[in-house]
């Protein structure tokens, strides 16, 4: 495996690159946050033994730093990359989720399943639940059954909504490196594709749009994605051509359809939508099947043997190709979260150190002249007593002399006139 050389640690996939990166930045921030904290503590001291040193806007933006590095550090700590998948009703979205979880934690099936919003993420205690938009209540969720039960009936949710599902950690190695998954209803069902983008897309680092191998990219999809590349610049896009199994029942048209959809596929990321080069494009669009890649997964799990006669000629090269599709986004991703979160942070990060270097400079240099103006002061203070000391020893010296010599005069005349 190869190693991160910043950190000498092994990595094992690209998105513990992401991970590392923010176990650094996280511990570059606590730094600077004890720093603000001393400094703002030092501040506090200082102004009350000696106001004229520290400027009041000075400590108000230092104490004002103190809560913006605390805020980021709050932000830092839940940072994760997201991926949103999109597509139709019905062409897998759900299912591919599943496949790269290694297990089905989503409900899934034929018809319109997918009613809301669902944010898969690692759970920090171990257990499943989900949390609904607007509620802080913690759901208990045992089973897919439970999970679209409650998704269903319990509550009438909006297909704006955002439902929070809490898987644990140990389960998924995608959940472990903190990547949160986002399914969302199929494009078709909603008119408001505006406000999806606006409540769910915004900060997604990679998007997936899952369409339909045996048939070709719709309308309604390629609408959805002119709007995201409308309102993120360059964003992130894979295309998955789902349900490839069904190619295996004619196999004289698999190469003819297969260019087909990537010619479709590759225009529409490189011409229409001016997101990638040609040659980034062939490494964005995959033709998989995510239903054999989760039987296959959920088997092993379970230790059972796949039986490959139930499984659709060149079930391998798609199982193969799913994989591919899987290393690719996860370099895509770990490389895109690293830029949109960390890069920002890092540099509000250097601003504020400087800023508050400055700070402390002019604090520093007032505190360096007012000490130097006050010992020229107490100086020239020290020669005028010397100079008063040296006039009062002269004019005590010439009091003494006039004194001595009066006496010697009185005492010559009282002499004189005792004589006379
Ligand atoms: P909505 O949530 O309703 O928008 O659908 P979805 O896009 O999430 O699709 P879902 O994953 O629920 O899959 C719909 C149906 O297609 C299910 O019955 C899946 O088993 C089936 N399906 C999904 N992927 C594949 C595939 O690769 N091959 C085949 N043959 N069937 C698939
Ligand atoms: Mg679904």
């Amino acid at each position: 495996a190869p190693r991160n050389p910043s950190t000498d640690e092994q990595i094992s996939s690209p998105l513990q690159v992401f991970g590392q990166a923010k176990k650094q930045i996280n511990s570059i921030f606590v730094d600077i946050q004890e720093y603000v904290t001393d400094a703002s503590e030092r501040m506090i001291d200082v102004n009350k033994i000696c106001p004229d040193v520290i400027v009041e806007n000075e400590l108000k933006f230092i104490l004002d730093y103190r809560f913006k590095v605390k805020g980021i550090c709050e932000v830092l700590t839940r940072d994760h990359m997201k991926v949103a998948f999109f597509g139709r009703t019905s062409n897998g979205k759900s299912t591919v989720v599943n496949a790269m979880l290694g297990e089905k934690v989503l409900p899934s099936g034929i018809g319109h399943t997918t009613n809301c919003f669902l944010q898969v993420e690692g759970s920090q205690t171990g257990d499943a639940y989900l949390v609904t938009e607007g509620s802080n209540e913690k759901q208990n969720v045992e089973s897919v059954t439970h999970l679209a039960h409650a998704l269903n009936y319990e509550k009438q949710l909006n297909e704006k909504e955002l439902v929070h599902v809490y898987w644990p950690k140990d389960k998924c190695s995608l959940l472990r490196d903190d990547v949160a998954l986002v399914d969302s209803p199929g494009v078709d069902v909603t008119p408001h594709l505006d406000d999806w983008i606006d409540a769910h897309c915004i900060d997604a680092d990679v998007f997936v749009l899952v369409a339909n191998a045996e048939s070709t990219l719709m309308v309604t999809e390629k609408n959805f994605f002119h709007k995201v590349s409308t309102k993120l610049s360059k964003p992130n896009i894979f295309i998955l051509h789902n349900r490839w199994d069904a190619s295996a029942n004619e196999p004289e048209f698999l190469d003819q359809v297969r260019k087909q959809h990537m010619d479709r596929a590759t225009d529409f990321l490189v011409k229409e939508l001016k997101v990638c080069t040609p040659e980034e494009a062939v490494s964005r669009v995959f033709f998989i099947s995510a239903k054999e890649v989760l039987l296959a997964r959920v088997k092993e799990r379970n230790g059972q043997a796949l039986n490959s006669e139930a499984l659709a000629e060149g079930f391998s090269a798609r199982y193969m190709e799913f994989e591919e599709f899987e290393h690719r986004f996860e370099e895509c991703i770990s490389k895109s979260a690293i830029k949109t979160k960390f890069l920002n942070h890092s540099q509000q990060g250097k601003h504020l150190v400087k800023d508050m270097c400055s700070i402390m400079e002019k604090v520093y240099n007032r505190s360096k002249e007012l000490t130097h103006s006050k010992m020229c002061q107490q100086k020239e203070f020290q020669e005028k007593l010397n100079f008063t000391e040296q006039q009062l020893v002269c004019i005590t010296n010439q009091m003494k002399m006039k004194i001595h010599q009066m006496v010697d005069d009185v005492e010559d005349k009282v002499s004189k006139a005792l004589n006379d």
